[in-house]
Parts: structure tokens; C-alpha cells; sequence
């Protein structure tokens, strides 16, 4: 789940590849690292860290160079350290930054002590290095020398590679990990995404799977996966350098949380004729899939999964459609049965998360006919493999706590039941009310934004607590589950959730005073129920919290607090109640001054399994 920027240019790159990496930090931050080649050779600067300890060190030691490569790591093979942050070098000839997993690593560096070389890192990377520094000296040159190597590698892998021996030039290369070349008026550019290069262009060409590609500053050739050379399109990028910056907010979370009213608006937005879903919205040839499919399996990992689980809910509730879920980790693996009729739904901020391409390929092997993808980022792999693609418009979330993309995933997967359901059972004035309430959900939350200050107050009981609980009833227990993923992801607090019938089969015998119990109570057929749920808590001295629509006088004494909700219909409030969930997490990971944005041990994309 690594980044890695580089490029060849004119004059010196070093500034370029600072700032790209900067962007790339949400990938990883274990360490981060430079190579540039000079006249001088190959330069390298590496720190434990994030890429400010490296723009830290590079004042002091600064470096130069017109071809240069450069990465920020999240550590899979070897704990973070300075020696095993890359890029990795063999005898001062060969550079190598690499995203991904070689698998067969073992062996290779087994074969590669016996012809002697010496090894500096724990890495898996650095088997690559060593192995093409060995390719160059019968191959002829760099370029053939990554070809030859890259078919030794099995695993994933993107590489930017340079060699002293070819100033301004360097090659790369991917397999199953992203990689877009940048075509610069200065030069060209290699990247994990196309955000680390938008200031120094908005043109792409996204590497295909088996591509290798020779850079130098005027030329870009790109080979195909049989070695012939093959022209690729270039694409423009709709995004610009100032969809990256804070906005004036302290953390790009809580500027995320705000820019909730408008992703979902953009989400929505020209999706309808006359008031009516278009089918062509999820692509051309959707209207025939959707009248051939008989049910609906969703894929998905961590927040993207707590989405589909709430889809579940709305498929089969509201339009009777046979949905399954699974975490695409365990789909993978697990050899279900599968026809070919059932519609594979994958959901996906990143749209690289390796289980969920992994079980969207698995569910194809399996004989499932048709695929969709909701997805946030429009060249991805996942977008890219599916069949069909419906793109949450959350604009870049940077924030590794997803917030923008779920409550857009969420708006995608209505839209995507309405188009479905209306095939089945859902009515056209259901799915007419369902759409208004889709367009109400922007106004809807800017007022429940307007609870911030109260929800901060809040925020201060969990500050000093080991564990938190959180309850739900039917399509809220999702949103119980993303309220305790959020909470413990940048907090470090310990919290589950649990549909609240199931209190009284385990869990009661936890709540005493030191547990507070986040409840999400909205006024709908299940209150009843939870209310009695909720007594049951309050009568052992847990503090419930409690969000609600409702009046709750009933259980209101000293260990209750309530915060009330604006009202709105049932089918669309999980996505509502998301909402004070998110900035509660928010508040109190402020509060116990964890680094909110980038949470320990965790990245953005994670690109390996
Ligand atoms: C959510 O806050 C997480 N950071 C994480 O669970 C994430 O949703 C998961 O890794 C899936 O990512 P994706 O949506 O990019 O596939």
C-alpha cells in the first residue's frame, strides 16, 4: 500500500517528488525516501517516518537531480525502519521503488546470497534491485533488464526503476498495483495516483496490468505484457492541486465530515430525466442486466462493507430483491455457490482494495454472468473490471477514517435499488418518494452539522475510556458498526457493536459505569423494542448516549443523555444518523491528540491482502 512519484525532467525534480509524495502519504507513512541520480550518481535520502521527517532532512542535506524516484511506505516485510524504507539500491548502480508483495521473495533472496550479494533490508523489495542489477549485465540495458526480472517476480508490484548507467532515463512498471505515467510540459512523471502529479499535469496514461514503460524527459514508450509496444490513450484529469488542501480546516476529516451536503448532491446529479433514474447511469448496457439479474451478492471491506450491509437491508425491505453480503476477504476464499444470474455489487472508496478486486475476480470464476462497481476513484482497477460502474462523486478523501465515501456510497447503493427494484417490487411512487428523500439528504445533513458543538461537548466523556459500545436495530446496526470502526480507528478506543437484541446473550454482563453505550435510536418500528433494550442498560448503570428523533422522556435519568435528530424518513435515515457518529469519533480522537488523519498502523488504500 506504498506510494511512489518519480519522473525525468529538465532541471532539478527533487521539489516535484516532495510534493507528490506528500500526496501520497494517505497510502502509507511508515517511512518515506528520495533517489535522484546526478553527475555524481545516485543520491538517496531515506527517514523513519512521514515525509515531513524527510523534507526535515533534505534542509539540511539537500540533494539534486533531474531523474528521480521516491516513496512512502506502509511496512508489510520488515517492521518501519530507516534501512527498510526505499528506495532500495544494489552497489550504488540500481535504484528501486516498489508497491505491492513478492511473494517468492524468499527464494529469490536464497538464490541471491549464493551469488553474493549482501542484504541491507528485511524488505521483499530488495530482491527486485539485486535482481536486475544481475539482468543488466547480460541484458543490455535497463529496460530489458526489468523485463527480464519482472517475470521472475510473482506477487504484485509496481516499480519505478533508475541505474546510474542511464542518466534520464527510468523505467517502470506494474502488476495487479495502480500506476499512472504523467505527461508534463517538463517532462514525464510516474505515480500510485494520479494526485501526486496534478502540479505538474492533468494528463494520464494509466498503465495496464504486464506494462512496462521507458521514460526519458521527450519519450514515453510503453510495452505491453508480450514485450511489443503498444500506444495507450491519455486521459485528462478532472481534478486539480487545490482539491488536496485543508480548506482552513484543522484536519482533512472534519473537512471531509462538512463536504457531506455537496458529494451527495454530486452524486445524485445527472442520474435523472424528468425525475426518473436513468439506467444508462450505471453504464450502457445496464438496462439488460438489470432485467436479466435474479439477486444480489455485495463485496466489500471495512467502511464499504457497513454500506452493503445497510443496502441489504433496502433491497430486500424495501424491493424484494434476494441480497447476500460478504466481506470480500472471507468471499474469497470460502468456494460459495453462485449463479449466474446474481449480480456482483463491489463497493469501494479506492477501488484498489486487493480482497475486493480479488473477490470480484473470484465471483467471475464462480460463474457469476454480470459485475458492478460503486466506486469513488474513476480509474481504478475496480472500475476498470466491472461490467457496470456507478461513481460516488465524494471528490478525493484523504482522511484515512472514511467519511464522504460511505455516505455516497450509501446515496449510489439507493440509487442502485431503486434501478434494480423497480424490476422486482418497489413501486414507481415508492421509488419516486425514495428519490425525494435522496435529494432532501443534503439540507438534512446541514442541520445535523449544526449539532457539532454539542456533539463535542459530548466527546469529553469518552476521552478517558477503554471501551465504548454501540447499538442498532435493523438498517441502523450497520451504522452501529461504522460508528465503532470510526471510534476505535483514530481514537485507539476499543468499540463494538451489536444489533441490541442480542445485549441480553452476552454482552449485558460488560456495562457497568465506566462503559459508555452509544445507541441509535430513530423513531421507527423497532423503537419499541430498543427502548426496552436501552432500559435494560440503564437499569445496570451504563451510560447510554443516545441519538434519536424521538422524545425518550421514558429512560431519561442521571446516566442518560440524548441527543436529538432532525427528522426524516426511515429508508434514508442511516445515512443521516452516519453523521453525529462521525464527528463523535472526530472529537474524541482531538480530544486524546491522536493523529486523527493518518491513524497508527493503517493506510488509506490497502492494496495488499
Ligand atoms: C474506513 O474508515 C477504513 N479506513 C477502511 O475500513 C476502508 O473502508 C476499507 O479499507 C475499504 O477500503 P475501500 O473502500 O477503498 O475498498
Amino acid at each position: 500500500m506504498c506510494g511512489i512519484v518519480g519522473g525525468v525532467v529538465q532541471n532539478n525534480l527533487v521539489a516535484i517528488l516532495m510534493e507528490g509524495l506528500g500526496r501520497l502519504e494517505y497510502r502509507g507513512y511508515d517511512s518515506a525516501g528520495l533517489a535522484v541520480l546526478n553527475k555524481q550518481g545516485i543520491r538517496c535520502k531515506r527517514v523513519l517516518g512521514k515525509v515531513k521527517a524527510l523534507r526535515e532532512l533534505l534542509e539540511t542535506e539537500p540533494v539534486s537531480g533531474n531523474t528521480g524516484i521516491a516513496h512512502t511506505r506502509w511496512a508489510t516485510h520488515g517492521k518501519p525502519s530507516t534501512a527498510n524504507a526505499h528506495p532500495h539500491i544494489c552497489r550504488n548502480k540500481v535504484a528501486v521503488v516498489h508497491n505491492g508483495i513478492i511473494e517468492n521473495h524468499e527464494q529469490l533472496r536464497k538464490q541471491q546470497l549464493e551469488n553474493g550479494h549482501q542484504f541491507l533490508s528485511q524488505t521483499d523489495t530488495e530482491v527486485i534491485v539485486h535482481e536486475i542489477f544481475d539482468a543488466m549485465k547480460t541484458s543490455g540495458g535497463l529496460l530489458s533488464a526489468v523485463m527480464q526480472t519482472v517475470k521472475k517476480l510473482e506477487g504484485t508490484y509496481a516499480l519505478g526503476v533508475m541505474s546510474s548507467d542511464e542518466p534520464g532515463s527510468l523505467v517502470a512498471c506494474r502488476k495487479d498495483s495502480p500506476l499512472v505515467i504523467g505527461i508534463g510540459n517538463e517532462g514525464y512523471f510516474i505515480a500510485s495516483d494520479v494526485a501526486a502529479l496534478l502540479q505538474v499535469t492533468q494528463r494520464f496514461v494509466f498503465l495496464e496490468d504486464g506494462d512496462v514503460a521507458a521514460i526519458t524527459k521527450d519519450k514515453l514508450v510503453i510495452y505491453d505484457v508480450n514485450e511489443h509496444e503498444v500506444v495507450r490513450t491519455v486521459k485528462e484529469s478532472l481534478l486539480t492541486a487545490d482539491f488536496f488542501d485543508k480548506s482552513g480546516y484543522p484536519h482533512y476529516m472534519l473537512k471531509e465530515i462538512y463536504e457531506q451536503p455537496f458529494a451527495i448532491l454530486r452524486t445524485l446529479e445527472d442520474r435523472f430525466i424528468n425525475n426518473r433514474l436513468q439506467d444508462s447511469a450505471f453504464g450502457e448496457n445496464a438496462a439488460a442486466i438489470f432485467n436479466y439479474i435474479k439477486a444480489v451478492q455485495i463485496l466489500a471491506c471495512g467502511t464499504s462493507h457497513h454500506a452493503g450491509l445497510v443496502a441489504r437491508h433496502w433491497f430486500e425491505k424495501l424491493a424484494r430483491v434476494p441480497c447476500d453480503i460478504e466481506v470480500a476477504s472471507e468471499f474469497r476464499y470460502r468456494n460459495p455457490v453462485l449463479a449466474a444470474d446474481t449480480l456482483i455489487v463491489v463497493i469501494s472508496q479506492s477501488g484498489e482494495t486487493a480482497d475486493t478486486l480479488a473477490a470480484l475476480q473470484e465471483a467471475k470464476k464462480l460463474g457469476a454472468k454480470y459485475s458492478l462497481a460503486i466506486c469513488n476513484v474513476p480509474e481504478s482497477s475496480l472500475v476498470r473490471e466491472a461490467d457496470l460502474v456507478l461513481m460516488t462523486r465524494a471528490g478525493p478523501e484523504i482522511g484515512v477514517a472514511s467519511t464522504k465515501a460511505f455516505t455516497t456510497q450509501l446515496t449510489a447503493l439507493m440509487l442502485l435499488v431503486i434501478a434494480v427494484g423497480k424490476r422486482f417490487h418497489l413501486s414507481e411512487e415508492k421509488a419516486h418518494n425514495l428519490t425525494a428523500q435522496l435529494f432532501n439528504l443534503p439540507g438534512n445533513i446541514k442541520k445535523i452539522l449544526q449539532l457539532n458543538n454539542e456533539i463535542k461537548a459530548l466527546s469529553e466523556q469518552f476521552s478517558q475510556k477503554q471501551h465504548a459500545l454501540f447499538l442498532g436495530r435493523g438498517s441502523h446496526y450497520p451504522i452501529a458498526m461504522e460508528g465503532a470502526l470510526k471510534l476505535k480507528e483514530i481514537s485507539y478506543i476499543h468499540a463494538e457493536a451489536y444489533p441490541a437484541g442480542e445485549l441480553k446473550h452476552g454482552p449485558l454482563a460488560l456495562i457497568d459505569a465506566d462503559m459508555p453505550i452509544v445507541t441509535i435510536a430513530p423513531n421507527n418500528s423497532l423503537l419499541e423494542k430498543l427502548k426496552s433494550n436501552m432500559q435494560e442498560v440503564s437499569a445496570r448503570g451504563g451510560q447510554l448516549i443516545i441519538f434519536t428523533d424521538e422524545s425518550l422522556d421514558t429512560i431519561a435519568d442521571g446516566n442518560v443523555q440524548v441527543v436529538k435528530i432532525p427528522q426524516v424518513d426511515n429508508d434514508i435515515s442511516p445515512i443521516v444518523y452516519t453523521i453525529p457518529l462521525q464527528l463523535l469519533s472526530y472529537h474524541v480522537a482531538v480530544l486524546k491528540g491522536t493523529d486523527v488523519d493518518q491513524p497508527r498502523n493503517l493506510a488509506k488504500s490497502v492494496t495488499v491482502e
